[in-house]
C-alpha cells in the first residue's frame, strides 16, 4: 500500500529533512527512483504531471507505481503533480492515486481558494491529502523588476488564508525557483520562505528543484520545506546518456543497450538528491 503523505512530509519537518518528489516520464525513471529509494532507505514521492499520464496511460501509471509500492520496503507515494482541475483530481483518485497536488495558483486569490478548497473537501472525506500552490513558480524571467517579481511569489497573508480557509495538508509557495533549467542562478526568497512557514504551520513545498545550488537547498529545509520536486535534472541525465550511446555508435538499434545506461545515469541524480535532502536513512 501507499504511504501516507501527511506523515511522510510531518516527519520530514520535525526531523529536518525533506522528501524528494521525483517525477516518473517511463518505466526507466520509475526503476530508477525505486531502487535508489531502496539503496539509500529513503521514503519516496513518484510525481506524475498530466503531461506524463497522458504519455503513460493512468491504468498503466498507477499498476506500476503500485506494483513498486508492493515490492518497496520504503514509505512510497503516489501524487498528482499539478493537477488542474476537480475532474482530473477525481480521476486520478478514482484510479488509484494517494495524494494530489491542485494548482490553481493562476487564478485570482479568491477562486485558487474556492477551487482547492473543492478538491480538499472532496479528498478528506475519504483520506486523501492535498498540496496546494501560491503564487507563480514558472517563468521568473531574468528582466523582470522587483516590484514584478514581488507579485509573482507567493504573499504571506495570501498564504495564510489559503492554508486556513482550504484545509491543505502542504503549501507550495513560490519564492523564486523555477522550473526547467535556470539561465542564471535562481535568487530564493529566504524571508519570505520564513514568514510562511512560521505564519501557516503546513510542511512547505519547494518546486522547480532542478539547477538549485546545495546551499540554498539545505537553507530551505531548514526553513520548513519538507518536499521538494525534481523532474528536469533527472530528463537531462538520463538523455545526455541516450545521445551518447546514439552517437558513439550508429548500429545500435537494442533500446534495452541505451535506456538501460540511461536508467543508471538517473539513479545517479536522485541520489545525489536524496543524500543532499537528507532522507536517506530515514525508512
Ligand atoms: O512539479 C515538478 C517540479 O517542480 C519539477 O521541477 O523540472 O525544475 O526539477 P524541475
Ligand atoms: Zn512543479
Amino acid at each position: 500500500a501507499f504511504a501516507s503523505f501527511k506523515q511522510v512530509l510531518t516527519d520530514g519537518l520535525k526531523n529536518g529533512y525533506a522528501v524528494g518528489q521525483f517525477n516518473v516520464n517511463n518505466l526507466e525513471f520509475l526503476q530508477a527512483i525505486m531502487e535508489t529509494a531502496e539503496e539509500e532507505r529513503s521514503p519516496v514521492i513518484l510525481g506524475i504531471s498530466e503531461g506524463a499520464m497522458k504519455y503513460m496511460n493512468i491504468e498503466y501509471t498507477v499498476a506500476m507505481a503500485k506494483a513498486a509500492a508492493e515490492k518497496a520496503s520504503v514509505p512510497v507515494i503516489l501524487h498528482l503533480d499539478h493537477g488542474s482541475s476537480y475532474e482530473v483530481v477525481l480521476k486520478c483518485i478514482r484510479a488509484g492515486f494517494s495524494s494530489i497536488m491542485i494548482d490553481a495558483s493562476h487564478y485570482p486569490l479568491e477562486e485558487n481558494i474556492a477551487k482547492t478548497k473543492q478538491v480538499v473537501d472532496a479528498c478528506h472525506a475519504i483520506g486523501i491529502e492535498v498540496e496546494g500552490e501560491l503564487g507563480r513558480i514558472g517563468g521568473v524571467e531574468d528582466d523582470i523588476a522587483v516590484d514584478d517579481r514581488d507579485a509573482t511569489l507567493a504573499r504571506p497573508d495570501e498564504a495564510v488564508r489559503l492554508v486556513k480557509e482550504t484545509g491543505i495538508d502542504a503549501l507550495a509557495p513560490a519564492i523564486g525557483s523555477a522550473h526547467g533549467m535556470y539561465k542564471g542562478n535562481p535568487e530564493l526568497d529566504f524571508e519570505r520562505l520564513q514568514t510562511i512557514r512560521d505564519l501557516t504551520g503546513v510542511p512547505l513545498v519547494l518546486h522547480g528543484g532542478s539547477g538549485i545550488p546545495d546551499e540554498d537547498i539545505r537553507k530551505a529545509i531548514s526553513l520548513g520545506v519538507s518536499k521538494i520536486n525534481v523532474n528536469t535534472e533527472n530528463q537531462v541525465a538520463f538523455t545526455a546518456k541516450v545521445r551518447e550511446l546514439l552517437e558513439k555508435d550508429a548500429k545500435l538499434y537494442d533500446p534495452r543497450k541505451y535506456l538501460g545506461p540511461a536508467r543508471e545515469a538517473i539513479k545517479a541524480t536522485v541520489r545525489e538528491k536524496i543524500r543532499l535532502f537528507g532522507s536517506n536513512n530515514r525508512a
